[in-house]
């Protein structure tokens, strides 16, 4: 099968943050599938965060290559197959990236299961994906959150934020959110379920916080780094836990927030540990059981918003960044 395939390859690095001069819409060849091969028709891009530290540098995984498609989930269809165990017309996730098609052996892909596709397909980009499946497992195993705990957590209205907000609350803690303005904050509260959702653009988070939980705060679940986590470290309990999922604000400079309370780590016992998702691989399952029930059940609230066009892919990227995201980006880049 002949296709040309529109893609963005990374032509330079970003310095800070993402500029639109790092990236560049090609028009490349699909090389014929070899034994043991596929062809994926990309349907629906993600966007996190963390695709800013792959063009940057090598962290968990290898950098992008100057020259690649820039590195993404997403999901698409099976077009064309010389593998025996995906079959055309399947719908899979897996890092397609930033193009109309993409080939691959198999590895790390996941076919959509049938749990999911009652859900939009880009579900398991969100809710039964990488956001998803951060936020579950940060908060039971990592933060190993209790009823009656005090949680708190930043980028409140966010992809990852909101979910793991809500499974606090749905275990049985008081929940408090962080977040970027008062739209956001009216749909934590209102919408997410959240006790309290405080608007640092408006107040100062400090006093806010001694305000809501004179007593101090049993779990941070840290999607921003830097201030906020220092914020967090000078009201965590004796015992208290810091769940370290993200640290958005330093991302994109190399100017440190510096630490000033984490001596408070030795003196109230408590404990601050990092993760990342693919650590929890092989328990996904269990975890999709679980969120699957709690949305039947109305628990709980996936936002996302969604775009059209592989053209504003740049566009979309960047609003991580600012803020102007709210909620799941996914980027619908053709028909089923
Ligand atoms: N450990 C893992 O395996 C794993 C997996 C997935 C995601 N993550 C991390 O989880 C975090 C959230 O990811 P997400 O996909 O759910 O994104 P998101 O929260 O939906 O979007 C990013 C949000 O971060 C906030 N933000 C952006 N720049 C900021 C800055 N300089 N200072 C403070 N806040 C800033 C903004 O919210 P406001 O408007 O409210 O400020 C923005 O809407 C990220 O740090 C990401 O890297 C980790």
């Amino acid at each position: 099968m002949k296709i040309s395939n529109k893609a963005w390859v990374l032509v330079s690095r970003p310095k800070d943050y993402f500029e639109n001069e790092n990236v560049r819409m090609m028009e490349l060849k699909v090389p014929e599938l070899a034994i043991g091969e596929f062809l994926v028709k990309n349907i629906w891009l993600s966007f996190d965060p963390t695709q800013l530290n792959w063009m940057k540098r090598d962290t968990y995984v290898d950098k992008i290559e100057i020259g690649e498609v820039v590195r993404s989930f997403s999901v698409g269809q099976i077009v064309e197959s010389k593998n025996n165990q995906f079959k055309v017309g399947e719908f899979v996730s897996g890092l397609f990236g930033w193009q109309e098609y993409a080939i691959s052996n198999g590895s790390f892909v996941n076919r959509i299961n049938p749990i999911e596709f009652v859900n939009p397909p880009w579900y398991s980009l969100s809710l039964f994906g990488i956001t998803g499946m951060s936020a579950y497992f940060g908060v039971k195993d990592i933060g190993k959150v209790k009823k009656g705990d005090t949680f708190l957590v930043s980028s409140a209205a966010g992809s990852v934020g909101s979910i793991a907000g809500q499974i606090a609350k749905i275990i049985g803690a008081k929940v408090i959110g962080i977040a970027g303005g008062e739209k956001k904050c009216k749909w934590v509260v209102e919408e997410a379920g959240f006790d309290y959702c405080i608007d640092y653009q408006k107040v100062n988070i400090s006093e806010k916080l001694s305000e809501l939980s004179p007593e101090g705060i049993d779990v941070y679940f840290d999607n921003v780094g830097g201030e906020l986590l220092d914020i967090a470290l000078s009201k965590i309990k004796r015992n208290g836990k810091i769940v370290l999922c993200g640290a958005i604000s330093v991302y994109g400079t190399t100017n440190f927030y510096p630490l000033r309370n984490y001596a408070n780590l030795i003196s109230r016992r408590a404990r601050m540990e990092g993760f990342i998702v693919s650590d929890f691989i092989t328990r996904f399952a269990e975890a999709h059981k679980e969120l699957y029930i709690w949305l039947k059940e109305k628990r709980l609230k996936q936002r996302e918003e969604i775009t059209f066009g592989l053209e504003n892919a740049p566009e979309v990227f960047k609003k991580l960044f600012t803020g102007a995201n709210f909620g799941k980006q996914i980027l619908k880049i053709a028909d089923i």
